[in-house]
């Protein structure tokens, strides 16, 4: 028998190295690389399995014709936006998060949501006791009837258990970096044994139409494999996000195969459970403070849906070689051209400033629509002068200073106008489009066209000048 071979392979990433190091040179982690066994499994040479004759396989038609995928929804609003409208029988879905974030939490709600539809559920838990799971589900009011639970970690037993009754609808792996199969030699916890013990489940899911939904933590230490390990094999991949002084959570899709890729749903950890938030802008702007200066309200958008965000920046003179530059809920590169085009296209200067940029409620912006809204936060802290309380912006500038329209401008003229803001500071060009010209006829805000970003710091500085606070920026 040959002699089994090894293998060191990154706990983050799962790329593949023939010798240790201190650190990964795909991912770039620190001592996230640790030996494996693998003559057999996945991974393994391909001398490990006999050579098997394939037979062949028909050849279909691109063209033909395929029913949608059926769905099965869960009721909870706020998950099945992110699934793209339901859980597809047969499909996997990996539900990513740092421990404690609530995965366990949203995952025995969705259980019950299913059961008390009807529909057979399996929960095999990996990392609790059964009372333990038992008691989370008193508290949160989800014992149902149709629920099995399972703490198990085996999962050639897990199968098993499985083919021995009908399969059910949802099947639910707490959590993935728990389970180990016999397929594979590894210790649990590394890759080879994520990956296998996926493999296997995800092997059964499809063979009998049942929704499996795999849970991963997110690990920081790589000693164990993170979710990321996986996310190839399964059909979605929702990530489920929170910061830790905050009781709201984001369960967002990073894949999926079955719908789109933006969606966002909010909920609200309390102490019975999670509850769904479907207004998320008055969340967000809940404890806004409209009277100080470097407060911008962003109308932003995640996925179809608006959100409205407010955008916090402290500007203050450094006493530093180096001026600070902190973001917290945005890309920091974004700032640093932001900051470079204030500089450089309308005077003003941040270069002896430290610069700290807050986005309200550990809420995380990924677009560039922020630009303008962050702009208007930045200068107006430098001047001491607050915003007007009722104006939103958004837009993104370029390098020019020329600012450039955004996408589904009406969406959110329409948030903001729900909300009870007055004026909408947006770029040039936002209205002439056919979407946005239809949007400023229907919208009762004052929608203000800025072309150059130097007109909107200008506008801010000259009410500073006045130094009486009006209600308007004229
Ligand atoms: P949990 O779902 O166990 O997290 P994960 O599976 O992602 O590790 O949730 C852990 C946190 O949620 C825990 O700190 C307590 C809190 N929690 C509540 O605030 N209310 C509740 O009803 C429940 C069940 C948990
Ligand atoms: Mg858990």
């Amino acid at each position: 028998m040959a002699k089994p071979r090894s293998q060191f392979i990154c706990q983050n990433c799962g790329s593949v190295s023939n010798r240790w190091s201190g650190k990964c040179d795909a991912c770039g982690e620190w001592n996230t690389l640790v030996e494996e066994n693998v003559s057999s499994g996945v991974g393994a040479s391909p001398s490990a399995a006999k050579a098997r004759r394939g037979h062949a396989v028909e050849l279909v038609a691109l063209s033909g014709e395929t029913d949608d995928a059926p769905r099965i929804l869960s009721g909870i609003a706020e998950l099945d936006r992110v699934t793209g409208g339901g859980f597809v029988p047969g499909s996997a879905l990996l539900v990513g998060g740092d421990p404690g974030i609530g995965k366990s939490t949203l995952l025995t709600q969705t259980a019950a949501a299913l059961a008390r539809q009807g529909h057979s559920v399996v929960y095999v838990s990996g990392e609790e006791a059964v009372a333990q799971v038992r008691l989370r589900a008193r508290r949160l009011n989800a014992i149902e009837p149709d629920i099995g639970l399972a703490a198990e970690t085996n999962v050639e037993n897990i199968l098993a258990t499985l083919e021995a009754g009908k399969p059910p609808a949802l099947l639910i792996a707490d959590s993935i970096q728990t389970l180990w199969t016999d397929q594979a030699d590894s210790a649990p916890g590394t890759v080879t044994q994520v990956r296998s013990s996926a493999q296997a489940l995800i092997r059964y899911a499809k063979k009998h139409g049942t929704v499996l939904i795999l849970v991963g933590h997110v690990t920081k230490d790589g000693q164990i494999a993170g979710p990321r390990v996986v996310e190839h094999m399964v059909d979605g991949v929702l990530y489920f996000e929170g910061e830790g002084g905050h009781h709201f959570r984001i369960l967002r899709t990073v894949k999926n195969r079955f719908g789109p890729t933006d969606e966002i749903g909010v909920f609200e950890m309390s102490d019975g459970g999670l509850r769904q938030v479907a207004n998320p802008s008055e969340l967000f702007l809940g404890e806004r403070n409209e009277k100080a200066p470097g407060a911008a309200v962003f109308a932003g958008m995640e996925g179809t849906r608006p959100v409205l965000v407010e955008i916090q920046a402290l500007v203050a003179p450094s006493t530093l070689g180096t001026p600070r530059r902190a973001v917290i809920g945005w890309d920091s590169a974004r700032l640093s051209m932001v900051l470079a085009v204030l500089e450089a296209h309308c005077g003003v200067r941040l270069g002896q400033h430290d610069v700290y940029l807050n986005v309200a409620g550990g809420y995380r912006i990924s677009e560039p629509a922020a630009d303008l809204a962050v702009a208007a936060a930045l200068v107006s802290s430098l001047a001491g002068m607050p915003l007007p309380a009722q104006s939103v912006y958004f837009g993104e500038i370029s390098l020019s200073g020329a600012t450039r329209a955004v996408s589904h401008t009406p969406s959110r003229l329409k948030e903001a106008e729900k909300l009870g803001f007055g004026r909408a500071l947006v770029p040039k060009g936002s209205l002439s489009r056919d979407e946005g010209k239809a949007a400023a006829r229907s919208t009762a805000l004052e929608v203000l066209e800025i072309s150059e970003l130097t007109d909107l710091a200008g506008r801010i500085l000259a009410n500073a000048r006045k130094k009486h606070p009006v209600p308007g920026e004229e």
